[in-house]
């Protein structure tokens, strides 16, 4: 049977833990120019419905040293920006590619493209979720901190998808996760529920206490793509959400800073802060090409 990359839920501890260790082994055989090319001759569509730097660029990027081809496919080009089911396209693109990237809106579509086609399925954002990213930022967590089980991952700022993805993730390599955001801006409550049953999880809406002693802080932007409409009132809604120095006393003292990006400086996070931390999330964003290769490789080697 096919296997798709739709959420992290869906994964298990050990699955994601083996596409870390594989991403690595990605990253250190680019890095010593040794070929990879465990893709050959495969091609995978990535339909973007949102913007998109890095999704877009790792992705085709991976699937070239992986020895394949990606194709850019604009939502508001395809038939499907004129209205053609995505039943069809999912059943029309099968027909052509080896898999698919899709960054859109509702995660029910791209729920639905993965029923509706034969081969795999990644979720490149939606609304809900932002899976990618995660296993991203899991690595370079690794990678910093020599390991994440125990260690504690504390989030503040807007419960989107980024903030659902993450706390899935972190729990499930083990370690505490703690989000602070505005209480009618919180998590899926599925999730927080689902948390709180399966791991060390804090919802609050205190970001001192939730920063408090924390291994690694992350925030993200507080209106997110799809969002522009409310900008101005989130705002004022998140005005304290900020990733700034007296958050960084809070935390534990060798304390690492991810940002998905793109940040904006001086809202979720300080400029201040970002270029201190700059290593950190720019090996985040680097890692987004090695843990998507990973995926790759896993949905679609055979
Ligand atoms: N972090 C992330 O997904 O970036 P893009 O929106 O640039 O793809
Ligand atoms: N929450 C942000 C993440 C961007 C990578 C958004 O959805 O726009």
């Amino acid at each position: 049977m096919k296997k798709d990359f739709l959420l992290l839920s869906h994964y298990s501890r050990e699955e994601i833990l083996s596409l870390l260790a594989l991403a690595s082994e990605l990253k250190a055989q680019k890095r010593e120019g040794k070929p990879h090319r465990l893709l050959e001759g495969k091609t995978l569509g990535m339909i973007f419905e949102k913007s998109s730097t890095r999704t877009r660029v790792s992705f085709e990027v991976g699937m070239y040293d992986l020895g394949g081809s990606a194709l850019f496919l604009s939502g508001a080009d395809l038939q499907l920006g004129r209205g053609e089911p995505i039943e069809d396209t999912a059943r029309v693109l099968s027909r052509y590619l080896d898999g698919i990237m899709i960054r859109t809106f509702a995660q029910e579509k791209v729920e639905r493209l993965a029923q509706y086609a034969t081969i795999p399925v990644i979720n490149g954002l939606t609304d809900f979720a932002h899976p990618c990213q995660v296993v991203a930022d899991l690595l370079t967590i690794q990678e910093h901190k020599g390991g994440l089980e125990g260690k504690t991952l504390c989030y503040v700022g807007d419960g989107n998808n980024m903030a659902n993805s993450l706390i899935v993730g972190g729990i499930k390599v083990g370690m505490k996760v703690r989000t602070a955001c505005p209480a009618a801006y919180r998590p899926d409550p599925g999730i927080m529920a689902w948390a709180q049953a399966a791991g060390d999880y804090l919802c609050t809406e205190d970001v001192l206490e939730a920063a408090a002693g924390a291994d690694v802080l992350y925030t993200d932007v507080w209106a997110s793509m799809g969002q522009e409409a409310e900008a101005e009132a989130r705002m004022r809604i998140f005005a304290g959400y900020q990733i700034n120095s007296a958050v960084m006393r809070a935390a534990a003292p060798d304390a690492m800073v991810l940002h998905c990006l793109p940040a904006h400086r001086g809202e979720e996070i300080t400029a201040e802060v970002l270029e201190a931390h700059e290593g950190e999330i720019f090996d985040e964003a680097e890692n987004r090409l090695h843990a998507q290769k990973a995926i790759m490789v896993h949905l679609m080697r055979f």
